[in-house]
This record gives C-alpha cells, structure tokens and sequence, in this order.
C-alpha cells in the first residue's frame, strides 16, 4: 500500500519524541536523487500506491520537486510529511506544478512559547502557521499531525481549534510512541492515565461534533491500554520504509531487533527484499507466534502488537507485545508507564552526533 521514504535524517527541530533512531545518518551516507528515483520506480512497478516523504525534514533535500515529480510521473500518489520549515511559497507553488497530491504539517504545540519549546527550534511555530496559509491558499489538501504526551495533552482542545483555523481535513492526534528518540524521553513525555482517558473523551466528542468538517484519526495511548495496536497493519503486510541510506525495513524501528538483517535498496531489488528477504518473513503470518498470541483469537486482529516494542522490553521480538494484558510483562509496563507518568525529567533534543 505505501512506502515511507525518509529522505534524510536532518531537520532543523529537534523534537525528543522523533522516532529516527538515535544513530542518524549523516548527509553523506545519503541515497543520490538518481538512487531515489529508481526506487520510485521499483515501488510504483510492484504495486504500490503511495509514498510518504518523510525524514527528518525532506524538504532538506534540494532535490525534493524533482523526486517528487519523478513520483507522481510514476502514478504514485504522494504526500509530503514536513514541519513546514524550509518551505517557501515558491517551492510550494513549485511542488503543486510537480504534482505533490497532500501535505502532512506537525505541529508540536498550540503557540509560539509550547511548540518552538518542543522543536527546540525559535520562530518554528510563526513560520509554521505562515505556511498552513500558503499552503491553503494553493489548495493542497492538508493533514495537520499533532504528537500528543504529558506536556501538551491538556491542550488538545486547542490543538483540534488550530486544525480547523488551517483549514486542515484531517487531525491526527497521535500518542508519543516510545522509539527512537523518544525512548530517551519516556520521562518527560509519557502521558499521566488521567490524559490518556480524558484525551478519548475529547477525540469522541470532536469527532461527534465535527462531522463533516474534520476527521481525526486517533493514536491512543498503549502503554495505559489493555491491549495493543496492529502495529503496522502486521509486519510487512501493507508498508515498506526506506531510511535515508538505502536499508529496506519493515518498520521505522526495525533495526532495533537483533539477528535481523537488512538489505538495501541500491543492492538488492525491491520486489526480492520484499517477498524474499529472511526480515521481511520473519513476522509475516501466525506460525512465529508464541503463547498467549498463538491460541488467541485476536491474533488476526493486532497480529500480536509491535515487535519492536516486544523486543524493547521482552528481549524478544517474537513475544507477545508487553502492553497485551494477557503478557506476563504486562503488569511491570504499567508500573514503568505509571512512574515515567509521574516524573519530573528534562527533555532530551534530538541531534545528531558530531
Ligand atoms: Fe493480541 Fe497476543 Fe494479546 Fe491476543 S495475546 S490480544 S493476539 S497481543
Ligand atoms: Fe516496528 Fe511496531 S514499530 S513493528
């Protein structure tokens, strides 16, 4: 179904809840524009149907109209993930002429003081909005996604104004997920229970009335949930990532699981790594499961969760995800959950290492 392109890991914020992983590739190890839309052309040629440019800030790649153009030639629908800053009105009005079909904005706060604190980058949030104009004045449909945890969750409310102010389709209200970056900061951002109930409460309300104005897709907060999310739709079952130097992965996090390996894009077709690759099988199906997973029947539901959760704090990708209540580990997540919810850390920024 879709292919998540992260074209490079620089971006000029520095939120603590990135799910990049804490290695980030540097602009040398980069794919060349030319690797880029091979694969392109690859993903469109075995079926897919959209690619997400994503990073990082794609819009860091000069060579961002060109890929996507390339893209869209191709018959790939495609959507921009951005925070908005190093977008011009010029290169907006240039990507709408290269066929960009949706843009993705973030948005880490409802004003100047919150978001620019959270991106760890001044003026973020001013350029931001300036932004949302130009890009609703072209009239590029536009998703606004809003990261949500412990230091932002009680303004949702005006996070849900923002989105309708901007003339946004679409909010996604996405609970921190704890990869990457934002394991670092599982202090500092893991939501207190009371946010993650009242934050259902709102999303419910809003979406009752918001009809036919917004829809607001909604990422709850696993680790204070009883069972997990299928993560990913199941493993290689429906996305293909791509990280910035070529490595095909299942998932963003995927290179967090030890005896996996993974193949690169300039080394290897697609379609093979896909249907081929001992990582990509590894997940696929029910027969890798273990018990509880193994004779439950929502298995075909949540495909047993995330592995890359399992494996955080299992130890083991192939066990059930820690925050299915029926995992024996479920109960030490919660506590975890529940003294992180109630800490006082400072936020650690996202930067690559020198
Ligand atoms: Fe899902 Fe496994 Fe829990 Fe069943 S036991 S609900 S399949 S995670
Ligand atoms: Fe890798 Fe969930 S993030 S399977």
């Amino acid at each position: 179904m879709a292919m998540l392109a992260e074209l490079t890991h620089r971006c000029p914020l520095a939120c603590p809840y990135c799910s990049n992983p804490v290695d980030l590739e540097r602009k040398e190890r980069e794919l060349t524009t030319v690797q880029w839309k091979d694969i392109f052309t690859q993903a469109a040629d075995m079926g897919v149907l959209h690619v997400h440019f994503s990073g990082g800030e794609p819009a860091s790649r000069r060579d961002l109209e060109e890929m996507v153009e390339h893209a869209c030639k191709a018959g790939l629908y495609t959507n921009l993930i951005t925070s908005g800053i190093g977008l011009t009105r010029h290169r907006l009005k240039t990507l709408d002429q290269c066929g960009l079909d949706h843009i993705q904005l973030s948005l880490q706060g409802v004003d100047e003081q919150m978001a620019d604190h959270i991106g760890g980058y001044k003026g973020g949030f001013v350029r931001k909005m300036q932004v949302a104009e130009w890009i609703a004045e072209i009239g590029f449909p536009l998703t606004l996604n809003a990261v949500m945890h412990r230091k932002n969750f009680d303004h949702l409310e005006e996070t849900i104004d923002i989105a309708i102010k901007t003339g946004a389709r679409r909010l996604e209200v996405a609970t921190v997920q704890f990869h990457g970056w934002a394991t670092k900061n599982r202090a500092a951002l893991m939501p207190t229970r009371k946010q993650a109930k009242q934050a259902r409460l709102t999303v419910n309300a809003a979406r009752e009335r918001l009809q036919g104005v917004l829809v607001i897709d909604y990422v709850p907060a696993d680790h204070h949930s009883d069972y997990p999310k299928p993560c990913m739709g199941g493993w290689a079952s429906t996305g293909i990532n791509i990280a910035p130097d070529g490595s095909v992965l299942p998932c963003h996090a995927a290179q967090t699981i030890k005896g996996l390996t993974f193949e690169k894009a300039t080394e290897r077709a697609l379609k093979d790594i896909w249907y081929q690759s001992a990582a990509f099988n590894a997940f696929r199906g029910f027969e890798w499961m273990q018990e509880p997973c193994r004779s439950c029947d929502l298995k075909t539901k949540d495909f047993g969760g995330c592995r890359c959760q399992a494996m955080a704090i299992a130890g083991d990708a192939a066990a059930t995800d820690p925050v299915c209540i029926k995992s024996p580990l479920h109960e030490t997540l919660v506590r975890q959950a529940e003294a992180d919810a109630t800490g006082e850390a400072e936020i650690e920024y996202r930067v690559m290492s020198v």
